[in-house]
């Protein structure tokens, strides 16, 4: 088949066969197809989706676009996480060296900022040294040694989705089902893991608004990893509020820091603690969840998670005196206080705004070739359902951009909702989602022992 055949065959809603796909993705590769007929396919996809057994085959072509990388020397089974994105969201880094300090080998490969969330990647590079750009070798090395790697994704890894992704990013096809599912899947599937756990984000600060797409992308998401001979399984957790406390990339170091030092945010912990429990059981280091849940509660209260930080950041040139001393970083420029303009109870936020504002004051990219501020980023003060008094403490906005404070402000204020009732309570993880589907989920041992 021609390109145009294959484009006009999606186009009019048929099923591509893998060799079909095949040919055509590496045609792209090879620079044999332009960008303008890829874009077409795209766009067929767009509109009329994917089968199941169309998705996993577009994954595991551009999975084998490049290098699949070999861990199996490695004892244990290798074990990652992978998140569709949201605000606020550092679970990585606490969750990583928790799952590792628990024995099970976590290779991570992690993204930067896309549109109003931010990227693990941006969040370790705000450690001082910390090198993310390891090549296949070091990455190799690193796991072997610390049980532990996080880098970005090489050049070597799914080439075909780096620049299939460039090009989505400005065809708007980004938000399609199976094409999430495909770049999500055939990078995190490159890295060596043996079982995976997803984080599929709903709500007002995620990319998908509303369960049910949330339940659609994690059913792909699954079924994808799963037949590709991977234990894949994976949560649907709340984001419409930001995780945690801290938006920003050094900010989200030093909260996730101090959750690894046992001061746990509630939140952010419930998280943390069920997607960790999670891996260290599919990791066979626990026979159930909940015992998993436990390993990890004794990896943070003994210190080995944040020892095993501390090694890792180490280990990939990082300086870890800062996570021990944070008040040695740089400070920003300005730090402006946020006051409540009514009395009442938070009842909701504009999440994707606040993404939106943190990277306005320098935390994120509105070009690719942007620079990031690290020390830039709000810390909110209350989360739904809290009581406000009228000029309490809602938030501070640091930044050195002292041409946007006074709209920063503003949009800030506005960002909170505050009402005269208190809204019924968050359920932060919504649903369990495996090979048999997506299932209500309820972890009640979880709060045993913390305060929420
Ligand atoms: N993250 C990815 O890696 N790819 C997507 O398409 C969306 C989110």
């Amino acid at each position: 088949m021609t390109p145009v055949e294959v484009i006009r065959k999606k186009r009019d809603g048929g099923t591509l066969t893998r060799e079909e796909m095949h040919a055509f993705i590496s045609g792209y590769v090879a620079n044999e197809i332009p960008d303008y007929q890829m874009a077409a396919l795209l766009m067929a996809v767009y509109f009329n989706g994917m089968t199941a057994d169309e998705r996993a085959a577009l994954t595991d072509v551009m999975l084998h676009s490049g290098v699949v990388v070999d861990l199996s020397h490695i004892p244990g089974v290798k074990v990652d996480k992978h998140s569709t994105g949201g605000v606020g969201d550092k679970v990585s880094l606490i969750l990583a060296p928790m799952v590792a300090a628990c024995g099970v080998p976590v290779p991570m490969i992690s993204g930067r900022g896309l549109g109003h969330t931010g990227g693990t990647l941006d969040k370790l590079e705000a450690i001082p040294g910390f090198r993310t750009d390891l090549s296949i070798e070091e990455y190799k090395r690193v796991i072997a040694e610390t049980g532990l790697v996080l880098i970005g994704q090489t050049k070597e890894i799914a080439p075909a989705d780096k620049r299939m992704y460039a090009l989505r990013d400005v065809t708007a096809t980004v938000e399609s089902i199976p094409l999430i599912a495909g770049s999500i899947m055939s990078k995190k599937l490159a890295e060596g893991i043996d079982a995976l756990v997803l984080d599929i984000k709903t709500g007002n600060g995620a990319f998908m608004h509303t369960f049910e797409d949330s339940a659609a992308l994690a059913e792909a998401l699954v079924s994808i990893g799963t037949s590709m001979g991977k234990r894949t399984v994976g949560y649907i957790t709340d984001m419409n509020q930001p995780l945690g406390y801290m938006i920003g990339n050094w900010l989200e170091v030093v909260e996730s820091v101090e959750c690894l030092k046992g001061r746990a945010v509630a939140d952010l912990m419930e998280v943390t603690y069920v997607l960790g429990g999670t891996m260290v059981w599919l990791g066979k280091r626990a026979a159930s969840i909940d015992e998993g849940i436990e390993r990890c509660k004794e990896a943070i209260a003994s210190g080995k998670a944040f020892e095993k930080f501390c090694e890792v950041v180490a280990r990939q040139g990082g300086d870890p005196s800062y996570l021990e001393h944070p008040q040695r970083y740089p400070r920003p420029r300005h730090v402006v206080e946020v006051r409540s303009t009514a009395s009442g109870y938070v009842t909701g936020y504009a999440t994707m705004q606040i993404g939106l504002l943190a990277i306005a004051l320098g935390a994120g990219r509105t070009k690719v070739d942007d620079i990031i501020d690290p020390k830039a980023g709000i810390i909110i003060t209350k989360k739904i359902g809290d009581r406000v008094e009228r000029d309490e403490l809602l938030g501070t906005i640091a930044t050195d951009r002292g041409d946007v404070l006074d709209r920063a402000r503003a949009a800030m204020q506005s960002f909170v909702a505050v009402g005269e009732t208190t809204p019924s309570r968050q359920q932060l993880v919504h649903a369990f989602v495996d090979e048999t589907g997506v299932k209500p989920w309820t972890t009640p041992s979880l709060w045993k022992g913390m305060n929420r």
